[in-house]
């Protein structure tokens, strides 16, 4: 099969002037390395495109490949994910991971929120605001906030804009880092209760009633408090001194599956991913996020980590990922 791969390549992004941060979700070339080799040992063709603007330039030339794996974060916006698979299905060329409408609704962690809520299952309270005049309502209004809150982006992934502040225990430090987030990212802010349990990430491959969990693992923090966030700096430096990854036991762990399953297909989630739970402080596994563009760095993604944890290596997982899209397009007459 000819697969094209699409990516944000980091190193574009940094020599454009984009602050490291800004830059943490797009791919690094380890990673689109990583997967064009295996792609390749699959017995496909892979021809590395790059971003929405050289998908966009190399189809104008009359290419076609027969799949796209997409793995694009995309550039500003909360439509961002979406955009190179809004135009995949413009063009009808078939690509990898869920479609259009599931990737705009997983971005918003507060849209998310609700749509979890309708299928049934735990996830906190939330306020967005999108101003500090909303902030402002918020602070002056009559449901009283209680602290410890947590503080985010309402549309970020990588933990941009997590760190071991993000956990607010004062009106003052509210203000403070809602005006910080929101000056910074030019997009509202999820505002909802601190989790201090337990914390877990669920990975799944598969779509509707054909996707399974391929593993769990709890991220276990040295330290509790401030430490205890899976922190953008986390991600990225040599954690293994504060944070241990590990396979909880196995009555957390049918638990986990059944909600994660739950969201996945109720969202219609398609090939591959990770859901994020943490628990509140009755033990209560609330649903914190759902990641449909799943980092695969194959060292520090998290969904490859699990992989491992779970005894699947990186070209069985990203295997899995590659059939479940085809299988499910040939049971729709797409690809034959
Ligand atoms: N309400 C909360 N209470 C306590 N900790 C939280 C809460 N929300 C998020 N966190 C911490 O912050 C981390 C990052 O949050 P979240 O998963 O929403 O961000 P993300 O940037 O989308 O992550 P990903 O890299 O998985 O895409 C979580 O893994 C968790 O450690
Ligand atoms: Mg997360």
């Amino acid at each position: 099969m000819h697969i094209a791969l699409t990516y944000d390549l980091k190193e574009d992004y940094l020599a454009r002037g984009f602050a490291p941060e800004m830059a943490a979700e797009f791919d690094s070339l380890e990673t689109i390395n990583a997967l064009a080799e295996t792609i390749m040992r699959l017995g496909h063709a892979v021809t590395r495109i790059g971003n929405y603007a050289a998908l966009a330039d190399w189809l104008a030339l009359g290419q076609r490949p027969d799949l796209v794996f997409n793995i694009c974060e995309g550039e500003q916006g909360l439509g961002r994910e979406a955009r190179v698979p809004a135009l995949l299905e413009t063009v009808q060329i078939p690509f990898v991971f869920s479609d259009v409408a599931v990737l705009t609704l997983a971005l918003h962690k507060g849209l998310s929120k609700l749509a979890v809520r309708g299928l049934g299952l735990a996830t906190t309270d939330f306020y967005q605001v999108e101003s500090l005049a909303s902030l402002d309502r918020l602070i002056a209004g009559t449901v009283p906030l209680s602290f410890p809150l947590f503080v985010k982006p309402v549309a970020e992934g990588t933990s941009k804009g997590i760190d071991g502040l993000s956990r607010i225990d004062t009106a003052d430090r509210l203000y403070q880092r809602c005006s910080e987030l929101l000056e910074r990212f030019r997009q509202p802010v999820l505002i909802e209760r601190y989790l201090p349990g337990r914390e877990f990430t669920v990975g799944i491959v598969g779509t509707g009633a054909k996707a399974r969990v391929v593993g769990i693992m709890e991220i276990v923090f040295a330290h509790e408090d401030t430490a205890s966030i899976y922190s953008y700096a986390a991600k990225f430096v040599d954690n293994s001194s504060w944070i241990r990854y590990q396979v909880p036991e196995p009555e957390i762990c049918q638990t986990l599956s059944e909600a994660a399953l739950k969201i996945w297909r109720g969202f219609g989630c398609r090939d591959g991913g990770r859901i994020d739970f943490r628990e509140d402080e009755a033990g209560v596994l609330q649903f914190l996020e759902i990641n449909p563009l799943a980092g695969l760095n194959p060292d520090y993604g998290d969904l490859p980590i699990i992989c491992k944890l779970a005894g699947l290596n990186y070209d069985e997982l990203v295997g899995a990922i590659l059939a479940s899209a085809i299988e499910r397009l040939e049971e729709q007459h797409v690809l034959v």
